[in-house]
């Protein structure tokens, strides 16, 4: 796979073919992930806001449809921001508070990098080169087992730092920031042989979630996952890993990165109202509009919508991702 920030759906295709097909699924609906926005209803009826997205929507002709929020024009950006918040973080920032997760987790500070500020003024990083200790009574298999999630992670910078979502600059390997490129890092350093290194891989991957309301952010957030993944086994190995292991990460990719409204639980904007006609004691014809019960009284718990599944990988069964809300 080249070095490049946008992943084009025709090379996935191409290359590894079935899995955009993952890459798209909604585990809640058992359809596909939805646009969600009405940024490409110019494309035709196929691109509006409810119609979901479907490979030859994306590839083809159509193969530039998708592109990072950093290659797509100002105006277009500034709607964005303005409809959906979509502001992207620095990596410098998000290097910065995935480090305060770190700080906690090991109980001391640069362990990762540590934070600089380059001549120009410009705030970085240095990654720390040797490997990684673990504290007392804690392994490095606590660590990659331990779970993470970024919030509205639109293109999920947070999770993995492929490039800078808000220049557009490529970043090694060895330099990332990543909540997933941090564990995958430490498997790296601690598995050599295949079969461990996949296995724990595996539960890192099982252990990094993000959910995000735009289809097409969450596309690019879902590839960026994948193709992390197979940077990092061809990083390891020398050679690239086999469709049915790639298959078997997209899976738990299409659960863990899931298109949600995160202040209500449920599949963006699934909630209905109906309207009924009765008769009233007079015997007139009148119109009853009910409204969804969680909307109008803003209680997560009494929507009309989808409640979004998550899987518990622990049981390997979905759970409703607002039961966590008890815990
Ligand atoms: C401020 S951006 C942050 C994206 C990313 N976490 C970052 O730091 O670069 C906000 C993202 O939140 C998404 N968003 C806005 N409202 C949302 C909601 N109710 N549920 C889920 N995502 C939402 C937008 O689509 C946008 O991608």
């Amino acid at each position: 796979m080249q070095v490049v920030i946008d992943i084009l759906e025709n090379d996935l295709i191409e290359k590894y073919p079935d899995i955009l097909i993952i890459l798209l699924r909604d585990q809640t609906t058992q359809k596909n992930i939805f646009w969600a926005t009405n940024n490409y209803i110019h494309f035709g009826e196929l691109y509006k806001f409810n119609s979901e997205i479907s490979p030859e929507l994306i590839t083809g002709e159509k193969g530039h449809v998708i592109m990072p929020r950093v290659q797509k024009d100002k105006i277009l950006q500034l709607s964005r921001s303005k409809e959906m918040a979509e502001v992207f973080t620095p990596s410098w920032i998000c290097n910065a508070q995935n480090n305060i997760v770190d700080n906690s987790w090991f109980e001391k500070e640069g362990v990762f990098n540590n934070e600089i500020v380059l001549k120009n003024g410009t705030k970085s990083w240095q990654t720390t080169q040797e490997k990684i200790v673990f504290p007392k009574g804690k392994a490095w298999q606590d660590y990659i087992a331990d779970t993470r999630m970024e919030i509205t992670c639109g293109e999920a910078p947070y999770l993995a730092s492929r490039y800078d979502t808000t220049t557009g600059a490529f970043i090694e390997i060895g330099n990332r920031i990543g909540l997933l490129d941090r564990k995958l890092r430490v498997v790296n350093e601690n598995a050599d042989e295949p079969s461990q290194w996949l296995m724990a891989t595996e539960i890192a991957y099982k252990n990094i979630y993000g959910f995000e309301w735009q289809g097409d952010s969450l596309l690019l957030a879902r590839e960026a996952l994948l193709i992390t993944f197979i940077e990092n086994f061809t990083h390891k190995f020398e050679s690239e890993p086999t469709l049915e292991i790639i298959k078997n990460i997209a899976r738990i990719i299409s659960w863990n990165i899931w298109q949600m409204d995160g202040l209500k639980g449920i599949i963006p904007n699934s909630c209905t109202g109906t309207t009924k006609v009765q008769e009233n004691l007079f015997g007139e014809r009148e119109y009853v509009s009910t409204f969804c019960e969680g909307c109008f009284q803003n209680n997560i718990k009494k929507h009309s919508g989808i409640y979004c599944n998550i899987m518990d990988w622990n049981i390997e069964k979905p759970i409703k991702f607002i039961s966590l809300l008890e815990k």
